[in-house]
């Protein structure tokens, strides 16, 4: 139903998952550096840009955007001890953390030429209100970028198989394709991307074990412990013996045009 978020529990990162995002969630400084290039394809050649990284979380990526786009990049985040992380790990002379959300974007009309989402959106409590608020910011045919997971097209992920219950979980957390794309084309914006980029995996496997133990990850937010600790031996055991396969996932990312 449009409006409204799953029916599961929300994520409280206050709560859950600040200590250990930055690090859980850390990307080689060549896959950001590949988004950029990547977004650069659906943005206006002018510099500088004024970005919103929407749900910024500790700011994985706010930096690198006004490195790219030249800014000023506002990190708009609810979650304060998600805004204090990136005002120590993620400080950069172009970039401003704001207290906000999805639906309270503490920017004027106009403010913005692109905003990010980046597996941000299944958070909103309240999608569409969320959709106005970015038309809103945005100046007239700014981007707007969804990177998320869609409920059709859950990735096979490495750590999929440990944790089977992960994709019915997946599928209620996601809209699919198409009601994301009528959350925005209902509201003023056209659809002008829809890109498939394969995400290798790190090479390290130990590495990446012991990140996902960190449970970043929201769909273990709605496991039992027991759930997560049979998964965790799993892995274990498969490291240890050596089956644990490699794999490489994809992930989406649609990009919207105001009108
Ligand atoms: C999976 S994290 C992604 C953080 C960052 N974009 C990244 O890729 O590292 C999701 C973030 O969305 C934030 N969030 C939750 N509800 C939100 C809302 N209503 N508006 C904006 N952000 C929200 C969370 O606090 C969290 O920091």
């Amino acid at each position: 139903m449009q409006g409204q978020s799953t029916a599961l529990k929300p994520v409280d990162y206050d709560q859950a998952q600040h200590a250990g995002y930055a690090k859980a969630r850390a990307l080689q400084p060549r896959a950001i550096a590949w988004y950029m290039d990547a977004f650069a394809a659906y943005l206006p050649p002018e510099r500088p840009l004024v970005g919103i990284d929407l749900g910024s979380g500790t700011g994985r990526f706010t930096p690198a955007l006004a490195d790219a786009f030249g800014g000023p990049v506002y990190g708009v985040e609810p979650a304060a001890r998600m805004r204090e992380t990136a005002e120590v790990k993620s400080a950069h002379p172009a970039v401003r953390y704001l207290a906000g959300h999805a639906a309270g974007i503490p920017l004027p009309d106009g403010a913005a030429d692109f905003v990010l989402m980046f597996l941000s959106f299944h958070h909103y409590p309240d999608r569409e209100a969320a959709v106005r608020e970015i038309h809103r910011v945005l100046k007239p045919g700014g981007r707007a970028i969804l990177r998320s997971t869609f409920r059709e097209r859950i990735p096979n992920h490495w750590w999929r198989s440990y944790f089977p219950r992960s994709q019915q979980i997946e599928e209620a957390m996601f809209p699919s394709v198409a009601e994301a794309r009528l959350y925005f084309e209902d509201r003023g914006f056209r659809t002008i991307g829809w890109e498939t980029p394969t995400i290798p995996l790190e090479n390290d496997l130990a590495n990446a074990v012991e990140k996902l133990k960190l449970r970043a990850v929201s769909v273990f937010e709605h496991m039992s412990e027991d759930e997560l600790t049979e998964g965790f031996a799993a892995l274990d055991a498969a490291l240890s013996a050596g089956t644990l396969e490699p794999r490489p996932t994809t992930g989406d990312y649609l990009v919207f045009a105001r009108d």
